[in-house]
């Protein structure tokens, strides 16, 4: 697999793009099912300024030059716009954008009235046409440029790439942060086609959530290089996804493979091999992967998620790039996606554990495919013991599957309970009906759903017509509780990981004052050393605190945790650390909150540095001042809210 990568950045680009039909009319995607053109019926989302059942946006074509000087993408969004007849107008959403002007597809420009700004939402941008004819369309040219603090894109200068000389940017669309750079009705429900053509400096690479039209780029200028791209199956507007940068490929097989940096382009490769067999995998429990290829991006450090599943190209933090493949299960987790929120999405962000549910679960069944029970097992019982402390700390309403977050940001919603709730629902439904008889509903929804928006109450409708068809099974599943009331229903059995065992008595051995030398470390998987770090005691010492600086500088020496090279346990030790004030874990902790920005293991460090008051409070301080430039505006966000701004 690796004989193109000494040419990576020109001949392994030719092979694996240009390998495929790649012409104008030949696109690698199966056609859509018919479910994708039925008459949709739009949910209410209170996160959209959109009234789609008035006018909607079908295509977004992107005409935009990307200036890393100004930190800007400017150009034009023509859209092309649907409604009722006689419809004269049509919302869309925009959020700290300039707007030029808008214009007819003749160039006659049309009337348009920017409201009033919602600290959530944004602004509604109402452009105004000619009533619409019957089935009739209106494209509407939109020209404008984003601002350099655009929520969606960071920017990094070359010192924050891996290879130090090339600037690099990358947009992040979920939940609601498309508006801040396409100007569209940004709602899951408003399914939109999109074409784009990206003007970048001619020594970068431009990719997106699309086929790659022009593999080489074509030229455009003095130092410039266009790169053009089309999504021709109609997709939610958060997956609309861009990066540029120092970019190269490698292939894992004819239809996967991975971009990124050049230095860092072996260590991804080897790494992330097994993308081939999990869409194997995934298609053979679920159904054809309809999107054409699917390749990762891997990003720099900054990049605020694990990954992002955007289609045909997942976005994905360098923290899964552990050195020994122990941590694909966000692959697995991405992949999944391109069924569970891809194909059939959620509809409103309440229903957001219809997308982040069934994918843990999916995932979970990819992982168990590829790499057995035992570690399938571990994975879900540690999704267990995050959802116990996560829900521990949330008000109650919030532990309910279906949500209610009405003038709420919606990245409130983004808790434990959509992921990990949401796949013990499907667990528990699944050891219920038995494994082949909900095998055979899961993919039969996927594919009445395919391309469609889906509520809860959709989703209620489709298994009891599918799948729960006598009262008896409706009682023992007890499916309205599980959605609609907090915390876990009596039917839930907690997943029981035999490998867990003894790493729960080591756990206890230690606390009891046992030497960390007994621990059997270097043995156990990453997922045995997770589960060791997160274990408390039962019942929490009075102090606060279970270990004593003894025992944890006894585990920091013991188990080489200063040199622990794997975000996930290192992440685990320094909550540790920091939750009994281990004063010399400070330097690694520094240097993991300025090296990465993935929102997940740095929101809660800042939180538990601010929760340790005299002691914690200057050191977040200190830290964030340091690393605050470094992040996405998607982290900064949220640590400023606990660290506030420096
Ligand atoms: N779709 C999510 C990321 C997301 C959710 C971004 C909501 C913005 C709003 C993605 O699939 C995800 O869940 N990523 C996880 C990793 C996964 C293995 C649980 C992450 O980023 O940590
Ligand atoms: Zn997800």
């Amino acid at each position: 697999m690796l004989r193109t990568l000494g040419l990576v950045s020109a001949l392994a680009l030719a092979t694996a793009m240009g390998g495929c039909a790649m012409t104008a009319s030949g696109s690698d995607m199966p056609p859509l099912p018919a479910s994708a053109t039925a008459p949709v019926v739009y949910p209410l989302d209170t996160h959209t300024w959109a009234q789609p059942d008035v006018a909607h946006v079908r295509h977004v074509a992107l005409d935009l030059t990307a200036d890393f000087t100004a930190h800007t993408l400017s150009g034009t969004a023509t859209l092309d716009v649907q409604g009722r007849l006689g419809a004269t107008e049509v919302v869309l959403d925009i959020k700290n954008l300039d707007i030029r002007g808008v214009a007819d597809a003749s160039g006659a420009p049309l009337r348009f009235v920017v409201g009033d700004n919602d600290a959530i939402k944004g602004q509604p941008l109402t452009v105004h046409f000619p009533a619409l004819a019957a089935g009739g369309t209106q494209k509407i040219v939109v020209s404008y440029s984003t601002r350099p603090d655009a929520a969606a894109l960071q920017w990094l200068t070359p010192a924050q790439t891996a290879g130090g000389q090339k600037p690099y940017m990358f947009s992040q669309g979920q939940a609601i942060l498309t508006r801040t750079w396409v100007p569209t009705q940004d709602s899951p429900g408003i399914r939109q086609t999109y074409d784009a053509r990206i003007v970048a400096p001619a020594d970068l690479v431009a990719v997106m959530s699309a086929e790659h039209l022009t593999p080489q780029g074509e030229a455009a200028g003095s130092g410039l290089k266009a790169w053009r791209f089309r999504m021709t199956n109609p997709v939610p507007p958060y997956l609309i996804a861009l990066g540029i940068g120092d970019l190269a490929f490698a292939p894992f097989d004819e239809r996967t493979g991975v971009w990124t940096e050049p230095s860092r382009l072996r260590a991804a490769h080897d790494e992330l091999v097994s993308t081939a067999a999990m869409v194997d995998a995934a298609e053979q429990l679920y159904g054809p992967y309809r999107w054409g290829r699917y390749d990762l991006l891997v990003l720099p450090p900054s990049f605020p998620f694990g990954g992002m599943e955007n289609p045909r190209l997942t976005f994905a933090t360098p923290t899964i790039i552990a050195g020994d493949q122990s941590l694909v299960s966000l692959v697995a987790h991405e992949l999944a996606h391109s069924w569970s929120g891809n194909l059939v999405t959620n509809a409103t962000w309440n229903d957001m554990w219809l997308n982040e549910g069934f994918t843990v679960y999916f995932e979970n069944r990819i992982m168990e495919a590829l790499y057995g029970k035992d570690r399938a097992l571990m994975l879900q019982s540690l999704g267990w013991g995050d959802l116990q402390a996560e829900m521990a700390g949330l008000p109650p309403a919030d532990t309910r599957l279906k949500l209610d977050l009405t003038g709420r940001d919606p990245d409130e919603g983004l808790t434990d309970v959509a992921y990990e709730k949401g796949a013990s629902f499907l667990h528990t439904i699944e050891r219920i009906v038995g494994r082949e008889r909900f095998d055979v509903w899961l993919k039969g929804y996927f594919e009445r759903n395919a391309f469609r928006p889906m509520t809860t109450e959709l989703f209620l409708e489709d298994i009891r017509t599918h799948l729960v068809t006598t009262r008896a099974l409706e009682d023992q599943l007890m499916m309205d509780a599980w959605i609609y009331q907090p915390g876990m229903p009596s039917n839930w059995q907690p997943p029981v990981s035999n490998a867990f065992v003894p790493v729960d008595a080591a756990a206890l051995a230690f606390a009891a004052g046992g030497p960390a030398s007994a621990i059997p470390w270097t043995r156990w998987s990453t997922q045995e050393r997770q589960r060791f770090l997160a274990w408390r005691p039962p019942v929490p010492p009075a102090s606060g605190r279970w270990f004593s600086d003894t025992q944890l500088a006894d585990l920091e020496s013991t188990l080489h945790l200063k040199t622990e090279g794997n975000a996930e346990v290192l992440f685990a030790w320094l909550q540790i650390a920091v939750q009994h004030r281990y004063q010399p874990a400070v330097p690694t902790l520094e240097h993991f909150l300025t090296t990465q920005g993935r929102r997940k293991f740095v929101l809660p460090l800042f939180t538990s540095l601010w929760d340790q008051h005299e002691w914690g409070r200057p050191i977040a301080t200190r830290l964030y001042a340091e690393a605050r430039a470094g992040y996405h505006p998607v982290t900064t966000g949220s640590v400023d809210a606990v660290v506030g701004r420096p």
